[in-house]
């Protein structure tokens, strides 16, 4: 082969036409997005039949057609997280510097997994993570990674806290020789995640203590304690409470302070899922609700929630980041990464559970530096009280019943006028009612369990929304409430 004909490369002239016309799209796409509906109507099977190639194809086709293809696919059958009226689950409005911070990100491909491999990359993660820590407020000596989003940031910790707790020789022997059942404590509304640790982990569901919360839904302090004493007297061997800033359902945040001061007594990995409330932890006035975070032995939390970074960016900080290097390093013969003229390098294959590793630090880091704390701090209030606005709205709503307001979480639900309590009917009305929301494309909310009530939750992680799409959100919610139970009532007779 004595040339090569480089069918992937594109030429630079091709390029920029190309990305100048992808760039002109997305940014009509940003400007139209409130006049959108939130989501497409098709179903799979239509959507299925929109992929003209059923087979691979044989043959290569043109860059320039495959682009604007994909755009026009996409922008026509999304669901929009970046609309207005969207506050379904923990998703944010993705901030558009994110976006061009991914194409610059995928364009030089630094692999930080290896300082040697992506030397200013590798830079930047660390200063991204060094003001992470400084934006939630512990000690700039917390180090820690990025990972893909909140599971991953919480298993990257969990793994952590098990090399630091448990015997010495678990990472040789595992579980079997452990003499000991390793015990995890974290409160009733802790986020599937623990779960999945525990599974992927090798502990299994049943090593979890599912400490029940007190009527302000945080976990119910004494009677963690009191769980820890009999599991030791039983000869068991806690090793790790988990408290939550923010819980995924109604935005709750532990007594952080009394888990921590638990942790100490008994020796144990004190570690805070703050994947969704901890960027609260900037606000001044919201400083006494965090009480308690500088004491955590790690913290995961989410850029891709609360500080509007493009999916996917989540980060584990540990007080200690030794306990990391502890969990993760491994140094096979074929890596030569280890020393720089300085000393040790920074490879961030040793402190989690990826080895080839994306820039997702770019989009973080930029984000960051384009608002500063005092623009977070504007915009985090904002969405708190837009949601403290959508609870008032629902209160004061004859067919409404507000039910709970935390951070940027509201729940509430749709009570038919002059009803007749019977918990069961407006059970099934409010998920008939927030399957037709859903699917309507007027507005997107998802749901919490309540105290046996089934009740629509709106979660403001979203710059884009105002007042205005407050209003017009209940006054939808109520006119499908309407119709809702006027069909319900007419199929049962
Ligand atoms: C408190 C909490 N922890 C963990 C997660 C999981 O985060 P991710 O979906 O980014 O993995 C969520 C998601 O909503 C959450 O709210």
């Amino acid at each position: 082969m004595k040339t090569r004909e480089n069918t992937i490369a594109i030429n630079k002239a091709d390029f920029q036409k190309i990305g100048y016309e992808l760039i002109n799209t997305i940014s009509d796409f940003f400007d139209e997005i409130p006049k959108k509906p939130i989501t497409t109507s098709k179903t799979p099977k239509e959507l299925q039949q929109l992929l003209e190639h059923s087979a691979l194809p044989e043959n290569g086709l043109e860059a320039e057609k495959l682009i604007a293809n994909a755009s026009k696919l996409l922008i026509n059958n999304s669901l929009f997280n970046g609309h207005p009226k969207f506050f379904g689950y923990i998703t944010s409005s993705a901030a558009p510097i994110g976006a061009l911070a991914d194409l610059l990100a995928a364009a030089i491909n630094p692999n930080v997994g290896a300082q040697i491999l992506s030397p200013i990359a590798t830079e930047i993660e660390k200063q991204t993570i060094q003001w992470l820590a400084e934006f939630i407020g512990v000690s700039p000596n917390y180090g820690g990674v990025l990972v893909s989003g909140g599971n991953m940031a919480n298993f990257t910790a969990f793994l952590a806290a098990r090399t630091a707790k448990a015997p010495k020789d678990i990472k040789e022997n595992g579980l079997l020789n452990t003499s000991k059942q390793l015990l995890i404590y974290c409160s009733k509304s802790t986020h599937t995640w623990i779960d999945k640790a525990a599974i992927l982990f090798g502990h299994g569901t049943k090593s979890v203590r599912w400490i029940p919360t007190d009527t302000s839904n945080k976990m119910n302090i004494s009677i963690l304690e009191q769980t820890l004493k009999e599991d030791l007297k039983k000869g068991l061997q806690p090793f790790l409470v988990v408290g939550t800033a923010g819980d995924v359902s109604t935005g709750v945040v532990d007594n952080l302070e009394a888990i921590s001061a638990i942790c100490k007594t008994y020796n144990l990995w004190f570690h805070i899922d703050g994947a969704y409330g901890v960027p609260a932890a900037i606000i001044p006035e919201l400083k006494k609700m965090f009480q308690g975070i500088k004491e955590a032995d790690s913290i995961a939390l989410d850029p891709h929630k609360w500080l509007y970074s493009p999916l996917e960016a989540g980060c584990t900080l540990v007080k200690n980041p030794k306990h990391l290097i502890d969990t993760y390093s491994s140094h096979p013969e074929y890596y030569n990464f280890s020393l720089t003229e300085e000393g040790g390098s920074l490879n961030y294959f040793e402190y989690g559970l990826q080895n080839s590793r994306g820039f997702r630090a770019l989009k973080v880091w930029l984000a960051l530096q384009q608002l500063g704390k005092n623009g977070y701090i504007k915009l985090l209030r904002e969405d708190i009280e837009l949601s403290k606005y959508f609870y008032t709205l629902a209160k004061e709503h004859p067919e409404l019943e507000a039910i709970t307001q935390n951070l940027s979480i509201a729940t509430f639900r749709y009570v038919p006028k002059n009803f007749k309590e019977n918990n069961t009917y407006l059970n099934t009305l409010n998920e008939t009612l927030l399957d037709a929301l859903q699917k309507g494309g007027e507005m997107f909310l998802s749901n919490a369990i309540i105290e046996g009530k089934y009740s629509l939750r709106t979660c403001i992680v979203n710059f884009r929304t105002t007042q205005k799409d407050i209003k017009e959100c209940i006054e939808i919610i109520v006119k499908e409430g309407r119709k809702t139970h006027l069909k319900l009532q007419t199929n049962k007779h």
